[in-house]
């Protein structure tokens, strides 16, 4: 048994079969990415392992266990109790995800008090230490912006902040560095990498670029058309791999910061 066993699962969106006998298996502190082309399905997993697929979607086969408990048979409150503590979720722009109306602080502020009961004093003091954690500068200032003022990168930090809040064991994150600049793409990479050193975190990342997956990861997963084509750790995907939809990923990976990431 892993931290977290995916077996086999289907996924269909009203009643479309769309993920077909997907498994994986990640120990703490494993980095895994899921690789694949635009509507190969690999959000569609996450979700499911999160128990976010949007409505119409369900896991209709197999099974997902996580730590020994089935997740597929949590309750909506079992779900509200885990969700950010054991597994959180990071998304391709953290900050579009929040209301462009409202202060960073005040999205942390709600994002704590839906965890544990603290005053919203409380609540702020610890989201201003989770930003300085994750290398945001003057925590206080970025709790007091508007997501708008700040720059791609630096929302990132506040969802990977966020995220991170009660140490989950695992974190997933979709698209993380799709919308980022090559640069500050490296540098969330690198960030990302360091929860691992730091805090023993799983990471489960998807993303379209073999070349992100193949820096930070020590195991691909790659999909297509709903289904695992190919998989490995990286070395094999890297080097080793005959398949010729993962030939054709890597010849697509773009130079980042003036040299190749593979
Ligand atoms: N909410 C939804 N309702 C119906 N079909 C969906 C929904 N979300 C995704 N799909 C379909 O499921 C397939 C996989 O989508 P997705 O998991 O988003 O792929 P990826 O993340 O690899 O781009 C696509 O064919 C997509 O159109
Ligand atoms: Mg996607």
């Amino acid at each position: 048994m892993s931290m977290l066993d995916v077996d086999h699962i289907n996924i269909a969106y009203k009643n479309k079969p769309t993920v077909t006998d997907f498994s994986m298996h990640i120990e703490k502190g494993q980095i895994y990415s899921i690789v694949g082309e635009s509507g190969s399905g690999k959000t569609t997993v996450i979700r499911a392992i999160f128990g976010m697929l949007p409505g119409g979607g369900k896991v209709t086969g197999g099974s997902i266990v996580f730590e020994g408990e089935s997740l597929l048979t949590f309750s909506r409150e079992r779900w509200r109790l885990f969700r950010g503590k054991d597994i959180s979720m990071i998304f391709q722009d953290s900050g579009a995800m929040m209301n462009p109306t409202k202060r960073v602080g005040s999205a942390f502020i709600e994002y704590i008090r839906t965890h544990e009961a603290v005053s919203k004093e409380e609540a702020f003091r610890k989201g201003v230490m989770m930003l300085e954690r994750m290398r945001l500068p003057s925590g206080e200032n970025i709790m007091r912006s508007y997501p708008f003022q700040l720059s791609g990168g630096m929302r990132q930090r506040v969802g990977i902040a966020m995220g991170m809040t009660y140490e989950p064991k695992l974190l997933l994150a979709d698209e993380p560095t799709s919308a980022l600049d090559v640069t500050t793409q490296a540098q969330i990479v690198r960030q990302m990498m360091e929860l691992r050193e730091n805090y023993g975190t799983s990471l489960i990342v998807v993303t379209h670029n073999l070349g992100v997956a193949a820096y930070m990861s020590d195991h691909i997963i790659v999909m297509k058309d709903g289904k695992i084509e190919d998989e490995g750790d990286r070395d094999y995907i890297l080097y080793h791999s005959g398949n010729a939809y993962t030939h054709k990923l890597l010849e697509a990976v773009p130079s980042i910061g003036g040299r190749r990431f593979v």
